[in-house]
């Protein structure tokens, strides 16, 4: 069973952090509007949604337990009132039509069945309600997947991933639209957008791996683990080298905004 360590996370997540604050501005946040976040991990992101809607309520879903006890010790009710969190699984949401934006950041390519995701969205808005997903999208790990490939193809790791399936699902923009409005939503923008991902030095490269490939670690033993991240990380940077102290990496994120008719 793979798990998220929340703290590491935290530490670990300024670039999913700055990729959601770039959108914020997009949703039209004001007093009093209510927000579903799904996959709010630990929190802080949903925490700045908070603060933008307050006292409009904003409820953070995720499937993690781990996640969702951080993010309710990090940013309890007696600081941030306005705050709720549930566990849900998003391919199985149960909210009634309660919110006026449902938004998800850096979460649904973890997760399968997006129609199933929409349906659950198209549920949960109310009329008029608008949601911006962003997620890992087509290619979006392209630039790093050769070296993690080289990496456990070596003789003392190569059993280990025999039959790997990665975990996650990096999809195309084409079946959105439709997926969409079978959901009841009018699609306004489905995009994928390439973007440079940025880490602090190799221990922020590092961090990223360690925090976010955890499904492909946990094939190792955990004194593997560190020297598996540490060949990765050497043979990108050889590759691309720091620019100005920062590992530069190319993603390519799917953007999704549409709204309930
Ligand atoms: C990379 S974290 C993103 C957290 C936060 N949204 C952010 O931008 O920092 C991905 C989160 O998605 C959650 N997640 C993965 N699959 C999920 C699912 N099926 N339903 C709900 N949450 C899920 C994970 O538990 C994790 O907390």
């Amino acid at each position: 069973m793979s798990r998220w360590d929340p703290a590491d996370y935290r530490q670990s997540s300024a670039m999913q952090a700055r990729l959601a604050a770039e959108l914020l501005p997009r949703l039209g946040l004001q007093p009093g509007l209510r927000v579903l976040d799904l996959g709010c991990g630990d929190g802080k992101v949903t925490a700045e949604l908070a603060a933008a809607v307050a006292p409009g309520l904003v409820l953070g879903c995720d499937r993690s337990p781990e996640m969702l006890r951080f993010a309710r010790q990090a940013f309890p009710a007696a600081a941030v009132p306005n705050l709720r969190w549930s566990r849900q699984d998003a391919a199985a949401l149960a909210c009634g039509p309660h919110f006026d934006r449902v938004v998800s950041f850096a979460c649904l390519h973890w997760v399968g069945d997006h129609p199933a995701v929409l349906r659950g969205i198209g549920r949960a808005l109310r009329p008029g309600g608008r949601i911006l997903l962003q997620l890992g999208g087509q290619g979006n790990v392209d630039a790093l997947l050769p070296y993690a490939y080289a990496a456990m193809d070596q003789p003392d790791r190569r059993a280990r991933f025999r039959e790997l399936v990665l975990p996650w699902n990096f999809p195309p923009a084409e079946p959105y639209p439709g997926w969409l409005t079978a959901a009841g939503l009018r699609p306004e923008r489905v995009e994928i957008v390439p973007k440079l991902a940025r880490h602090w030095g190799a221990e922020g490269l590092a961090g990223w791996f360690r925090t976010t490939w955890f499904p492909l670690l946990e094939r190792l033993d955990p004194d593997q683990r560190g020297p598996f991240i540490a060949e990765i990380c050497a043979a990108y940077l050889a590759d691309h080298p720091l620019r100005d102290g920062w590992a530069e990496v190319r993603m390519q994120r799917l953007e999704i905004e549409a709204r309930r008719a």
